[in-house]
Formats: C-alpha cells, sequence, structure tokens
C-alpha cells in the first residue's frame, strides 16, 4: 500500500515536470540537431544517442528479470517495448545519424536520465507493483486499441525517419524539404509516428506509468514540431503553404 503511493506520488511529480518542460520547449528548443547552441562539451551523435536511449534497453529488461511477473502478457509487453528501444539504441544511431555531427553533453545527461526513470516507472509497474496483467487482458480492447496503435505508430515513425535519412543522403548531407508519406500534410510525421506509438502504449498497459511517458513525449515533441515547423517557413521560401507541424489539417 505505501509503496503503490510513493509511486503514485512520483508519478504525479513526473507529469508536473512534463508540464513545465512543455511550456519551456516552445521558447527554448532542446540543443541539438538543428536547433544545436555553440557547446564546448559534445560527444559524436551516434554515441551520444547509443549512450541516452541505451537505459531504456536495460532499466526496463533489468525490471523484468527481477520483477515477479513473467507470464505471457508480461512477455508481449517486454518484446513490444524491446521493439522500439533495441532499435532507437543500437541500430537507430548507427543508421540515421551522423558520427560527423555532435551533440551537447547536457542532451545526452538529460536524455539518459529521461529513459532510466520512464524505463524504471514502466518496468516496475508492469512486472512488479501491477500484480501482473491476467492472460485474458491479451483479448480486452484496450490491449487491442494500444497494440494497433503502437504498431501503427511504429511504422508512421520508422518510415518518417527513413525519409530523412534518404533525403540527407540524396542532398548531399544539406537539410531539404521532405516529400511524400505523411509530409504531405505534416513537417514532423516521425514526432507524430513516436507520440501514437506511446499514446497505444498507455492504452495497451492501461497504466498511469504509460500515460505519463506519452504525455512527455507529447512534451518533448510537440513544441520541437512547432520549431521545426517554423524554421523550415524561414528557411525554404517554396515551403508546401498548406503543410501543417504535426497534426494533419490542424496544427
Ligand atoms: N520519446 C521522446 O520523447 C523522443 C524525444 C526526442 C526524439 N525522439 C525520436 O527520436 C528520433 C529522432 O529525433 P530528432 O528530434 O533528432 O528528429 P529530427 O529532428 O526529425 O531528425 C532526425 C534525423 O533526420 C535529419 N533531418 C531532419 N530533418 C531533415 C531534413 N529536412 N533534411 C535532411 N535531414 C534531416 C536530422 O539531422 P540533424 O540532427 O542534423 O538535424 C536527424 O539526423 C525521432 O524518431 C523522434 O520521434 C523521441
Amino acid at each position: 500500500m505505501r509503496e503503490q503511493t510513493i509511486f503514485n506520488d512520483v508519478i504525479t511529480v513526473w507529469f508536473i515536470l512534463a508540464l513545465i518542460v512543455f511550456a519551456i520547449l516552445f521558447f527554448i528548443p532542446a540543443p541539438y540537431g538543428r536547433h544545436t547552441r555553440k557547446s564546448r562539451r559534445s560527444i559524436p551523435d551516434s554515441w551520444g544517442w547509443l549512450l541516452m536511449e541505451s537505459p531504456a534497453v536495460f532499466v526496463f529488461g533489468g525490471m523484468f528479470l527481477i520483477g515477479s511477473y513473467h507470464d505471457i502478457t508480461a512477455i508481449v509487453f517486454l518484446l513490444l517495448w524491446l521493439s522500439h528501444y533495441i532499435h532507437r539504441a543500437f541500430i537507430y544511431p548507427f543508421l540515421h545519424r551522423k558520427s560527423s555531427k555532435r551533440m551537447p553533453w547536457i542532451v545526452v545527461v538529460m536524455g539518459f536520465l529521461f529513459n532510466t526513470m520512464n524505463g524504471y516507472l514502466n518496468g516496475y509497474y508492469l512486472f512488479q507493483l501491477s500484480g501482473g496483467y491476467p492472460r485474458a487482458w491479451m483479448k480486452d480492447g484496450r490491449f487491442w486499441i494500444g497494440s494497433v496503435l503502437f504498431v501503427v505508430g511504429y511504422v508512421v515513425n520508422r518510415t518518417s525517419d527513413s525519409v530523412l535519412h534518404k533525403l540527407r543522403e540524396t542532398n548531399h548531407g544539406q537539410y531539404g524539404i521532405p516529400q511524400g508519406g505523411l509530409y504531405r500534410w505534416v513537417s514532423c510525421p516521425n514526432y507524430l509516428g513516436e507520440i501514437t506509438l506511446w499514446i497505444g502504449w498507455a492504452i495497451a498497459t492501461w497504466s498511469a506509468a504509460g500515460a505519463v511517458f506519452a504525455a512527455w513525449t507529447i512534451a518533448n515533441l510537440a513544441p520541437r514540431a512547432w520549431m521545426h515547423h517554423k524554421w523550415y517557413r524561414e528557411h525554404f521560401a517554396d515551403y508546401p503553404p498548406r503543410r501543417k507541424a504535426l497534426l494533419p489539417g490542424i496544427w
């Protein structure tokens, strides 16, 4: 009971922090990629991504190993999580990022703490505090709707990231105007995919830990999509005028 109360308090504080970060990021973008500011302390971009994303694999995987519940539903959740994070931590940095670019240490440290916290909260809840999900959970509508959203978000995120990668290759390392797929409607479909994926996760796990992670993803990516959108408009006179930042036809 006490454990549950402490966990709920931590989740509440973590959610309030997400709201604060959401507001701040509309004015001060996280300093990586096109929004990098000069920093004396930085590391190669690919290694920065590996370092900051890998706790999501190790902490969540570790929580599974030391947790009390290892039934089929727990294994499905583990596989969903790892399907995203093994790619994000170990493949994406070397396939899609440029080692010649640099990432400030501050971003790596913040990302490391962020992924450690989310891996811990989600893993601890799913494999310990929840008391385990019954096998029947996999027949529940919430599990199915959430899982479908997770897979749709995953595909949208991965295919949209690939468009950027190919554009970078054909554009001699320079930024260009991405075309095709959901780029017809929004500037950042990779972010839209990522947000959909974690909303799906929150629904499939029907957990406060999942919901706060989805909130954090929105807090990180919605302001960044807005900043990217503004940046495209400032840098490309021929930027498609009807394209929105993140939500087709809306925003
Ligand atoms: N869950 C979360 O809270 C969270 C937070 C952050 C990121 N992410 C995910 O991590 C992934 C990467 O995020 P990000 O913020 O780096 O995405 P991004 O700004 O869209 O950049 C992705 C990659 O494409 C390159 N790129 C972007 N726009 C380009 C263009 N117009 N022309 C050519 N190349 C372009 C970038 O180069 P530069 O780096 O040189 O700009 C970078 O290598 C995304 O899938 C995102 O959803 C998740």
